[in-house]
């Protein structure tokens, strides 16, 4: 009886280990819409799947108002349960600040690891160039998501504004299950 027990626990435990090592980010969806056409233009936005273990994001987004001086990004986190609900945080950050200090906020910082690898958007303002971020790798993100913060299993969607001068002048939508 004793040893039976045992082994359950042993065999739960190494359930629960498994599952653990393989909690896994999969992007399922991404949506980019520029609000203001005369100063935005996206030219491309699309997740890729190359093979099983090899996935990505790309978007590319054309500044037609350069240089731009005044950037602020706001984030939004959703996770779904009966519909997508605000989760965590709803955060706006001074972009053109946080880029002279990037230890200054550490919401800002963790997000910011996604994009400053992959992106030519790693440097002070002003940008007088278009935004590209190549290729960010899933499992890339899938480390950072499971390993630097553990978040807990579920549907997730990121909503980042991106707003110039106090307006808002994109939206990217990033989709993602956790499980
Ligand atoms: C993308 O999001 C916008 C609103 O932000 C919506 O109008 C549009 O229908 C969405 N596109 C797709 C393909 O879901
Ligand atoms: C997936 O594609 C990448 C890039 O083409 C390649 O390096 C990798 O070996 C592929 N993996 C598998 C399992 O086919
Ligand atoms: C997030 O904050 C912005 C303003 O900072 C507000 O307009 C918006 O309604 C908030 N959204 C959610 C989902 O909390
Ligand atoms: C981003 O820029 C900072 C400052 O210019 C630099 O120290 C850092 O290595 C850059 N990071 C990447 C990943 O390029």
């Amino acid at each position: 009886m004793y040893t039976k027990h045992l082994e359950l626990i042993v065999l739960f435990t190494l359930l629960y280990s498994v599952e653990k090592i393989f909690s896994k980010f999969e992007f399922t969806n991404i949506n980019c819409t520029s609000l203001d056409k005369d100063f935005d233009d996206i030219e491309y936005c699309y997740l890729k799947s190359v093979n099983r273990s090899y996935k990505y994001l790309s978007l590319k987004v054309n500044l037609l108002k350069t240089p731009v001086t005044k950037v602020k990004i706001n984030g939004r986190l959703f996770k779904r349960f009966n519909g997508y609900r605000p989760f965590m945080f709803n955060i706006t950050a001074d972009f053109c600040r946080f880029m002279t200090n990037t230890n200054s906020n550490a919401v800002a910082n963790y997000f910011f690891e996604f994009l400053k690898s992959h992106s030519n958007i790693n440097h002070t303002c002003p940008y007088d160039h278009d935004l590209i971020l190549d290729k960010l790798d899933v499992s890339f993100v899938n480390h950072h998501v499971t390993k630097v913060l553990p978040f807990p299993e579920g549907d997730y969607l990121l909503e980042t504004h991106w707003i110039a001068y106090g307006i808002d002048r994109a939206v990217v939508k990033i989709y993602g299950t956790l499980s």
